[in-house]
């Protein structure tokens, strides 16, 4: 199956991601993981992506475009594979059309999680992330067992250069004026699954299997 995972900061991408691809052993590609990735590592990706990110602005379209070309190409999504915050802009959305074309696949399913502004603020300042499996917590909504420290690999978690409330606004900016248009472009398509993200954990999870079984080949 081949999904992409659209919704504001903090909507649940990432923690709904986790359950996904666990249950349908496709792969997660999420731009934002790669990019901060780029950053850590200091590659020239990073130095052109650091800025953009920590402002809370989009890295510019031919940059992340070039990225997930790469990654669709590789082996490992050959099955099917989920995009986590790619696309967020209408020219990202054509490209991946193209790119769609070019191997022979199409978007089947696009999951839009939404939550309202002022509980996003609230979950994005409270986020706390395993940089080693990228596995996502809230200090109140979804502590770590021990606090600080992962509970799948023992190292410790640590807060997003983003993940303050100034950023984090005008990252709920951007996405209203460059990713709304995006939700358009995928509706027209029929392919838009509409999630309230507004709930516990589990019960988003269920919504969204019971969308998703019905594209699963396995
Ligand atoms: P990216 O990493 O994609 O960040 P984002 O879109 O802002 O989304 P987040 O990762 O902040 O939120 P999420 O929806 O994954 O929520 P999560 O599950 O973590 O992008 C970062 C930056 O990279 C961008 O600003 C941009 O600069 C750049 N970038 C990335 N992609 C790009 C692209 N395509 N084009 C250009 N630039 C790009 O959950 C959030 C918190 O809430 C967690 O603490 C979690 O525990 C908690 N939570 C989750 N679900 C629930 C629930 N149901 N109830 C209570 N709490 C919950
Ligand atoms: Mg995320
Ligand atoms: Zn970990």
């Amino acid at each position: 199956m081949n999904i992409v995972l659209v919704g504001p900061p903090g909507a649940g991408k990432g923690t709904q991601a986790e359950s996904i691809i666990e249950t349908y052993k496709i792969p997660q590609i999420a731009t934002g993981d790669m990019f901060r990735e780029a950053v850590s590592q200091e590659t020239e990706l990073g130095k052109k992506a650091k800025e953009f990110m920590n402002a809370g602005k989009l890295v510019p379209d031919e940059v992340t475009i070039g990225i997930v070309r790469e990654r669709l190409s590789k082996p490992d999504c050959e099955n099917g594979f989920l995009l986590d915050g790619f696309p967020r802009t209408i020219v990202q959305a054509e490209a991946l059309e193209d790119i769609m074309k070019d191997l022979n696949k199409d978007i089947e399913a696009v999951v839009n999680i939404s939550v309202p502004d002022e509980i996003i603020v609230r979950r994005i300042v409270g986020r706390r992330l395993c940089k080693n499996c990228n596995l996502v917590y809230h200090v109140e909504f979804n502590p770590p067992k021990q606090d600080g420290v992962c509970d799948k690999c023992s190292k410790n978690l640590i807060q997003r250069a983003d993940d303050q409330e100034d950023t984090a606004v005008n990252r709920l900016n951007v996405y209203a004026t460059e990713t709304n248009p995006v939700l358009d472009f995928y509706a027209k398509k029929g392919v838009l699954i509409n999630i309230d993200g507004n709930r516990a954990r589990s019960v988003v999870w269920e919504d969204i299997k019971k969308a998703l079984d019905k594209y699963d080949r396995n």
